[in-house]
């Protein structure tokens, strides 16, 4: 797909549901008594893989794609049944991660697989803590990697103990597997993070009647609730929003209303660091939706400048560094990203791929064992950008394009569809009049 420079940018934008809180509400529906009800929910080819296995495994779920509302009819803690085949995630690795610990609870064999991605990327960080909590999970070729069979063994299946796990990364998806897993354990299970990642899975399972706690870093759950069917309005992504900001900051007098985005504490590092770089961010309308904080937020071209980025910011801007670094190579000055490793195993390693198509387009910028250098403001101009099939990546660079001079073209474009289908048709309408 091909791109060229545009502007100003102007309108209003209601993004897509939260990637995150869609797939956590199908999950707990399927193990809830009784019907939830989940409005705005990402109908991205991500949370349609979690949807998938659901079903799968025995779930009724209807989903009205046209209304964005998922109606779920769950059969509680033990209702779900053995799936015929091999379950496939596709590209997602919060639903291979969060669904393993669900399986584990289960008396049932299950075989998980996804994407060659999704092949790539580490699982021992949850089969280490599952294994410690009596699970039966492998990597089948032995690599620590998908495919995971879960219950293959002849160990008495789904018998699991609660543990208290310090977790060696902060990572929500980690947290989460441990959690889910702890609703079939023998006693209270805890997870202490080395820095607060997102909560919505606490959120959410207290929501649905589950006895949660949290204090500090630490999250801990008490086994065999009766969960309860619930409703669920799932807010605008501010991952999603991320691209929106970045482009309204950027094109020279643009101005853009952003819609419902949710503002959880553990989710938007990226307004304070647009903050720290200058930026003309204004949020209204805050709000409280089903247990998480919403916001309309308007924001205008800045002028911005370098900034440094690392330590407990990072997990609640963890998917926003690379529309981040875009805005550091525009910024005046430097910006430095450290504490960051873990985007190297996010759908690409998002640090080289970031360095190569950055420095494609005339940006300075190198790439760091735990992040980028970025010495902003040199002028970038078109180029062929690889996305190596990331959705972040491709909506990082159309918006870069926006500000480059000449052609760009991004390869593999449509990989946007895991969490933004109508992300160009939505960008395009920003600048349709101009
Ligand atoms: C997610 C957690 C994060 C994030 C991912 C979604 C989640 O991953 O990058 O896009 O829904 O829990 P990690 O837990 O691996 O940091």
């Amino acid at each position: 797909m091909k791109f060229r420079k545009v502007g100003p940018l102007k309108g209003c934008i209601t993004v897509p549901g939260d990637k995150s809180i869609s797939h956590r509400a199908v999950m707990l529906g399927a193990l809830a008594e009784g019907k939830t009800e989940i409005s705005h929910f990402l109908q991205g080819a991500d949370c349609l893989s979690t949807i998938r296995c659901f079903r799968q495994m025995g779930i009724d779920i209807v989903n009205d794609e046209e209304k964005e509302s998922v109606i779920i009819n769950g059969k509680g803690l033990y209702g779900l049944s053995k799936p015929a085949g091999l379950l496939d995630v596709g590209n997602s690795g919060t639903t291979i991660r969060l669904m393993s610990g669900i399986l584990c609870g289960q008396s049932f064999e299950t075989v998980i697989s996804g994407d060659a991605s999704i092949r790539k990327r580490p699982m021992s960080r949850i089969m280490t803590p599952l294994s410690m909590m009596g699970a039966d999970i492998i990597s089948v070729e032995g690599n620590g990697c998908a495919p995971l069979a879960i219950n293959s063994g002849k160990g008495s299946f789904g018998r699991l103990k609660g543990i208290h796990y310090s977790s060696p990364v902060a990572s929500a998806q980690v947290k989460s597997c441990i959690l889910l897993a702890g609703l079939y354990a023998d006693g209270e299970t805890s997870v202490t993070e080395p820095a607060l990642s997102r909560n919505h899975t606490e959120l959410m399972l207290a929501q649905f009647g589950a006895e949660i706690s949290s204090s500090g870093n630490t999250a801990t759950i008490r086994p065999n609730p009766v969960l309860k069917g619930s409703k669920i309005e799932v807010p605008g992504d501010i991952s999603s929003a991320a691209f929106f900001i970045a482009a309204g900051l950027l094109v020279p007098n643009s101005e853009i209303l952003l819609k419902n985005v949710g503002i959880n504490p553990t989710r938007e590092g990226i307004l304070t660091i647009c903050r720290q770089m200058g930026a003309d961010i204004r949020l209204e309308n805050v709000r409280k939706g089903s247990g998480e904080p919403v916001a309309d937020i308007i924001v205008r071209h800045s002028e911005l400048k370098g900034t440094e980025i690392g330590g407990h910011i990072i997990p609640t801007l963890i998917d926003e560094i690379p529309i981040i670094a875009i805005l550091a190579s525009v910024a005046k000055g430097r910006t430095v990203i450290k504490d960051a490793a873990e985007l190297k195993v996010k759908e690409s390693n998002r640090i080289d791929v970031m360095a190569d198509n950055l420095s494609r387009m005339g940006a300075e910028v190198t790439p760091t064992e735990d992040g980028l250098i970025i010495n902003g403001g040199k002028p970038l101009h078109g180029a062929t950008i690889d996305s190596k099939s990331d959705h972040r990546i491709a909506m990082s660079f159309a918006i870069a394009s926006l500000l480059a001079e000449g052609e760009t073209e991004i390869v593999d474009a449509e990989c946007v569809k895991i969490s933004y289908p109508n992300f160009y048709k939505d960008l395009k309408s920003l600048y349709a009049g101009s």
